[in-house]
């Protein structure tokens, strides 16, 4: 399906780590600008990998993959840290530096990307953590803050460029349900707020339901099994999707059935 003025391009896309042994083989796929995307799909099937090719970390093996017209696979030198300034980026890790601070870790990209005095970095890195709810810990060490805290640490740091298009690689594994659903506001305030684009790598389905505007769903290897609206995504009768939604395990028939059915099945 072909998006308006899409954010992000993924053309043909084939790419892995090993010779011979592709993770994600041809994917075609094109996220919209100014709205939430959400990838999802079982574990392994390559969400991470494709970000890593999107941002330019894993090179294509055959087709290509662009960023606001950027293929950052092939920029070098000033051109690619000027593309990579409109990316936010927030791992699947939250990855922190524990040895330096709150404040510090946030004002790294700035310090990488801008020639800002001291005072200004530090009057930005508290407006964004502010936004994130976490004023007070400019000067904790992420080792002192809660998972949830570490979380919205690193977001901050991934909007203090005011990037263009957030990636989010599961935002919010690993934290209890209210503290992802504030995460989630987080996300869809920003959105609101700087008319940002945003691709959420995801599993958490009350987290679809609240963010997602649209749902991109990859299968084993890497290949696309849906793209499209979340309400489209509800509707889609292909089997994968089906259960996905229903939280269960499709059949080999094709028909999707409920997880407990599946279980008693096999005793
Ligand atoms: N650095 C790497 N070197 C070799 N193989 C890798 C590497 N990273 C990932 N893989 C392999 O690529 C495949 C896809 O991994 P990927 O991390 O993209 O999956 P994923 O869909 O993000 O899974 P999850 O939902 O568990 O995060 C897996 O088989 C994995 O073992
Ligand atoms: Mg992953």
């Amino acid at each position: 399906m072909s998006k308006e003025d899409p954010i992000i391009r993924v053309e043909n896309l084939t790419v892995g780590y090993t010779p011979g042994n592709p993770i994600i083989t041809d994917l075609s796929v094109e996220f919209s600008r100014g709205k939430i995307s959400t990838i999802v799909g079982t574990s392994g099937c390559g969400k991470s990998t494709l970000l890593k090719s999107i941002i330019g970390l894993l090179r294509p093996w055959e087709g290509r993959t662009s960023v606001a017209g950027n293929d950052l696979n092939y920029l070098e030198g000033n051109e690619l840290t000027l593309a990579l300034s409109r990316i936010g980026l927030l791992f699947q890790q939250g990855a922190m530096l524990n040895s330096i601070t709150v404040a510090q870790n946030v004002a790294m990209p700035l310090r990488e990307h801008t020639k800002l005095p001291q005072s200004v970095i530090r009057e930005i890195v508290r407006l964004k953590l502010d936004l994130v709810g976490l004023g007070h810990a400019i000067d904790m060490l992420p080792s002192e803050l809660s998972g949830g805290m570490r979380k919205r640490a690193a977001l901050a740091r991934a909007m203090v460029l005011d990037p263009e298009v957030l990636l989010c690689d599961e935002p919010s594994a690993g934290l209890d349900p209210q503290t992802a659903a504030s995460l989630d506001e987080l996300i869809l305030n920003l959105k609101a707020t700087f008319d940002m684009s945003v691709v959420v790598v995801t599993h958490e389905l009350p987290s679809i339901d609240m963010i997602a505007d649209d749902v991109v769903m990859l299968g084993r290897g890497g290949q696309l099994l849906f793209d499209g609206s979340l309400r489209q995504a509800k509707q889609c009768q292909v089997p994968e999707v089906v259960a996905f939604f229903a939280r269960s395990v499709p059949s080999q028939s094709g028909r999707s059935k409920p997880l407990l059915s599946y279980l008693e099945e096999r005793e």
